[in-house]
């Protein structure tokens, strides 16, 4: 087992309960504590510790990173996209002012690492649409948007002028079956796979055509870990790596569940979630990721569903 002490911030959420999970593995239940605002996941109990922290409040997090001995940080707390257009102020400030205070403890307390995801929202109407590049046109169009693009620099800025080794990914679409989405934009590709099992039927958020990049969580687990356990000479880029797995849009995530569910229907009723992922790009370049760290990703949308559908009951 590793000599490492993983504090995960946000660990009851989407990627937080698989995250913790997979570090637990690889560091040992004690070394990696889970810690939200909410209570602790199901899933989590039992297979490690868990503190209730409020990232908003700096000095209680501090004092539970100098107490639990942390070397290491994953923070996960975050308002995504669609519910972050419903409270642009709250969103502002619980993404910014999250990752202030994790990047200033990290400086004060020599923290070993970092982790904090980006996003795709980073992009906007003006980006290229098809394998847009690492560094292009960024424009983004949500309070979400913004608040990753600011926080990509802070994290360089930190890396550059104190030394603090933050890293991050730009997520996609993140897909997974064991713990609910926190309120994004791509959340109806889980939902439909949750309405295929149970009613035979769904009604998409997004209109039929719209292609969004994606990825299945265990590739998300696996992107997150490598980049972590990469040497620092191989970070090259220390805003916010691009990574990427596959694209589609809900007719064609549709199509694939019909082959395992032939009388599957779908119909689409586009809301406000319709403009946010039209600001957004249809795929991604993520060449910077393949080439420093050796991103490779394993599972494309017929292997994605295939799993899914098994699991979900
Ligand atoms: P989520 O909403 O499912 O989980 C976030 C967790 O943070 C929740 O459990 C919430 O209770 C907790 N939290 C909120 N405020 C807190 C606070 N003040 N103190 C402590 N905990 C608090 O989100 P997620 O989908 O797991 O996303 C995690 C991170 O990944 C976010 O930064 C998000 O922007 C990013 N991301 C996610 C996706 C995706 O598709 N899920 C895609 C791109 C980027
Ligand atoms: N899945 C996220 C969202 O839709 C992308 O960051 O908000």
């Amino acid at each position: 087992m590793k000599k490492e002490k993983i504090l995960v911030i946000g660990a009851s959420g989407q990627i937080g309960v698989e995250l913790t999970l997979a570090l637990r593995k690889i560091y040992g239940g004690s070394q990696v504590i889970a810690s939200d605002l909410r209570e602790e996941n199901e899933l989590l109990k039992g297979t490690g510790p868990y503190v209730s922290i409020d990232v908003m409040n700096k000095e209680m997090l501090h004092v539970q990173i100098l107490r639990q001995n942390i070397t290491q940080v994953y923070l996960l707390a975050a308002m995504l996209s669609a519910t972050g257009e419903k409270n642009p102020p709250l969103a502002w400030n619980l993404n910014m002012q999250s990752l202030l205070n994790v990047l200033d403890i990290a400086k004060e307390e020599k923290l070993h690492k970092v982790f904090w995801p980006s996003s795709i929202a980073v992009f906007g109407p003006t980006s290229p649409k098809l394998d847009c590049p690492q560094q292009t046109i960024i424009e983004p169009t949500t309070v979400y948007g913004i608040s990753k693009y600011a926080g990509e620099f802070w994290c360089n800025y930190f890396f550059h002028r104190y030394g603090v080794d933050v890293r991050s990914l730009r997520y996609p679409g993140l897909i997974s079956y064991k713990s609910s989405p926190g309120g994004g934009t791509t959340d109806y590709a889980i939902e439909i796979f949750h309405s295929a099992k149970e009613k035979g039927s769904y009604t998409s958020f997004l209109n039929e055509h719209t292609r969004l990049p994606m990825m299945y969580m265990p590739d998300a687990i696996k992107a997150t870990i490598e980049l972590m356990e990469a040497p620092a000479e191989k970070i090259k880029v220390r805003t916010s790596y691009n990574i990427a797995a596959m694209s589609f849009s809900p007719i064609e995530i549709a199509n694939e569940i019909q082959r395992h569910i032939p009388a599957f229907k779908i119909d689409f009723k586009p809301d406000f979630r319709q403009t946010i992922a039209e600001s957004w790009p249809q795929s991604i370049d993520d060449t910077h990721a393949r080439n420093d760290w050796g991103w490779r990703h394993d599972f494309d949308l017929s292997r994605m569903t295939l799993d899914m559908l098994h699991n979900i009951n």
